[in-house]
C-alpha cells in the first residue's frame, strides 16, 4: 500500500514517525475519513472544512501541504488502485524532543495519508439483508465529541472487553438521551417523521448526516434535529447509522433484542440509500 507522510509518498513499510510524536505521546491528533466512488471524491470540500475545523478547535496549525490535499489524494488513489476507496487522513501536533505537557510552539504538524478498498454498502446490494446488531452504552467520551480526534479510547473500549458479545456499532447515551454511535451517527424514523440528535449535543457533525438531512429535506421527506430519548428506539419504525464508510445502514437488534419489522416495502432509508446514487 502507498501512503503519504510529511510530503512523500511511500511503500507503507518505509513509512516511519518517532514515537516522540504527540500523538504517541498524548494522542493530539485529528483526522477525517473521506470515501471515493469510481475514483472521484466524494463531499471532498465539506470533509476539508471539518478537518480545518479540527485543526482550529485543537490549536494545531493548518499545515502549508494540506493546501494541495486534493491532488495527493488522486495521486495515492492512481497508486494504489481500488475504484473505490475510503482515504484516512491524519494530523498530528508534531514530534516534540523534550516531554512536556506544554506544546512547544514552533514543532511542525505530522501529516500521514492512507487509504484501503472501500467495500460497497452491503445493503446497497441487498437491501432485505439482515440489519446491524447495536448495543447501548453509556457515553464515557470526553465532551468534545465534535472534535474528529484519534484519540477514540473512549469510543472503542468495551468492543475489547472479553465479556461483552460482538455488535456492529455501540450507541451512546447519556442521562437518559442517546448521542450517535461509536463510529456513526443515529437516525430514528416514527410514523413517516425522521429525527437525529441535535448538534447541540456531544456527536460529531457527521458530513454524511448533514447531506442526508439535505436529501430529506430536498425530498419533503420531515426531519427534526432534537434530543432523542432511549425510549424513542420502542417507538421507531426505522433506525439507521449513517457514516462515509457505512453510508446508510439499518439496525435490526438492539442488546439482542430484535426491532419489530415494519412498513418494511415503504422504509424511508432505502429511499434515501436509493437517492445517494
Ligand atoms: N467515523 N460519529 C463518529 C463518532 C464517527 O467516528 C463517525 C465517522 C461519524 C460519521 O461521520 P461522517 O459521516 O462524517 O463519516 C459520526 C469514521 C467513518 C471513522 O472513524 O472511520
Amino acid at each position: 500500500m502507498w501512503v503519504y507522510l510529511n510530503g512523500e509518498i511511500l511503500d507503507s513499510s518505509e513509512a516511519k514517525i518517532s514515537p516522540l510524536d504527540r500523538a504517541f505521546t498524548f494522542g493530539e491528533g485529528v483526522y477525517e475519513v473521506i470515501p471515493s466512488y469510481n475514483k472521484k471524491l466524494f463531499l471532498f470540500s465539506e470533509h476539508l472544512s471539518r478537518l480545518k475545523s479540527s485543526l482550529e478547535k485543537t490549536f494545531i496549525p493548518f499545515p502549508q501541504e494540506l493546501t494541495n490535499l486534493e491532488e495527493v489524494i488522486y495521486q495515492l488513489h492512481d497508486m494504489n488502485g481500488f475504484l473505490n476507496q475510503s482515504f484516512y487522513i491524519q494530523v498530528t501536533r508534531g514530534v516534540q524532543e523534550f516531554r512536556s505537557h506544554q506544546a512547544d510552539p514552533v514543532i511542525d504538524p505530522t501529516i500521514f495519508i492512507s487509504s484501503q478498498n472501500l467495500e460497497i454498502n452491503p445493503y446497497r446490494l441487498n437491501p432485505e439483508r439482515v440489519g446491524l446488531r447495536a448495543r447501548l452504552e453509556e457515553d464515557i467520551r470526553w465532551s468534545r465529541c465534535d472534535i474528529k480526534t484519534t484519540g477514540l479510547f473512549g469510543n472503542v473500549l468495551s468492543l475489547h472487553d472479553p465479556s461483552k458479545e460482538r455488535v456492529d456499532e455501540i450507541i451512546f447515551h447519556k442521562d437518559g438521551i442517546i448521542n450517535e454511535g461509536s463510529r456513526s451517527n443515529i437516525f430514528f424514523v416514527k410514523e413517516k417523521t425522521v429525527y437525529t440528535p441535535s448538534l447541540e449535543q456531544n456527536i460529531l457533525p457527521g458530513v454524511t448526516r448533514a447531506f442526508i438531512i439535505k436529501l430529506l429535506k430536498e425530498n419533503d421527506i420531515s426531519i427534526f434535529e432534537e434530543s432523542i430519548p432511549i425510549d424513542f428506539i420502542n417507538e421507531s419504525d426505522e433506525i439507521w447509522l449513517t457514516s462515509s464508510t457505512k453510508e446508510i445502514q439499518p439496525i435490526d437488534y438492539i442488546n439482542e433484542r430484535e426491532l419489530p419489522k415494519k412498513n418494511t416495502e415503504s422504509q424511508i432509508w432505502k429511499r434515501i440509500l436509493r437517492l445517494f446514487d
